[in-house]
């Protein structure tokens, strides 16, 4: 069962602080909805992320690209209704805050006003500076997001890992430690060779919370669906399956359509 810590009542971005000051490990996971968040946040996660990922395990998307502001907003409220004990950080999604940093203190207001979520997520590092001081300026707490970010999969061409040539490395250190010294509360590393994450989370006194970015991110984060099972599919090697659920909810249903057929279900218990 879970170890979470039960002295945590309320996850805010001091407590990642604290976590990661004591070397405790923080536990991150994506959610969209009312009932995956209830269940995140019961099994004792620190931190959901409403992740733009919801554009491909929601929607069925390619990429994180589609998805609107006011989707963002709806995956939002649902999960934030549901959540007791995590910190909720929510993505802004692409096109939403590259433009301009008032357009980005614009977007970032309103997924704080209308879902009640705690912080935002924004990726990118010097690019996007402007856009990151007034969004703070806003007392609107911003995680960064840097290595794999997917909202600039076309420029990038490809999923594979990031900033494995030196240059690429040390413009991410750069932008760490740019976002830690612009106020960011914790940067998510993704898809990046283990050692280079090794030295940003020892560089940064910020979290950083990892995606096949090796064991010495202060954090781990996953896709809800990726970690259960239900896209079974999508097996990167940074990957682990704890369950197998596409497999267990397609053989119940189709038990289920068997019991139809066969006229079982309902029986006389069933019905009024
Ligand atoms: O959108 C998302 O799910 C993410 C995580 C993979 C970090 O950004």
């Amino acid at each position: 069962m879970s170890v979470h810590n039960p002295d945590i009542k309320r996850v805010t971005t001091h407590t990642i602080q604290e976590l990661k000051n004591k070397g405790e490990k923080i536990s991150a996971l994506t959610a969209y909805d009312y009932s995956m968040a209830r269940v995140v946040d019961t099994a004792g996660v620190e931190v959901i992320l409403v992740g733009d990922s919801a554009s491909n395990v929601m929607a069925g998307h390619e990429t994180t690209l589609p998805i609107t502001l006011d989707q963002m907003i709806y995956h939002a409220s649902s999960v934030v209704r549901a959540v007791k004990r995590a910190l909720v950080v929510v993505d802004l999604p692409f096109g939403s805050y590259q433009g301009n940093s008032s357009e980005a203190l614009r977007s970032a207001i309103r997924i704080m006003k209308e879902s009640g979520a705690h912080a935002v997520k924004m990726e990118g590092g010097l690019e996007i500076k402007e856009s990151v001081i007034r969004v703070l300026s806003a007392g609107v707490p911003v995680m960064g997001h840097l290595g794999l970010t997917p909202q600039s999969i076309y420029k990038f061409g490809t999923y594979a890992v990031r900033a494995k040539e030196e240059a690429e490395a040390e413009k991410l250190m750069e932008d760490a430690l740019m976002l830690e010294s612009l106020g960011c509360f914790g940067v998510v590393l993704e898809k990046i060779p283990a050692t280079l994450t090794k030295s940003v989370s020892h560089k940064l006194r910020i979290p950083t919370i990892g995606i096949g970015a090796g064991p010495d991110a202060d954090g781990q984060i996953l896709v809800f669906h990726d970690l259960l099972g239900i896209n079974n599919e999508f097996k990167p090697r940074f990957l682990r399956r704890y369950a197998e659920l596409h497999k267990v909810m397609t053989e119940a249903i189709a038990h289920y359509v068997d019991d139809v057929k066969a006229n079982t279900f309902p029986n006389e218990k069933e019905a009024y």
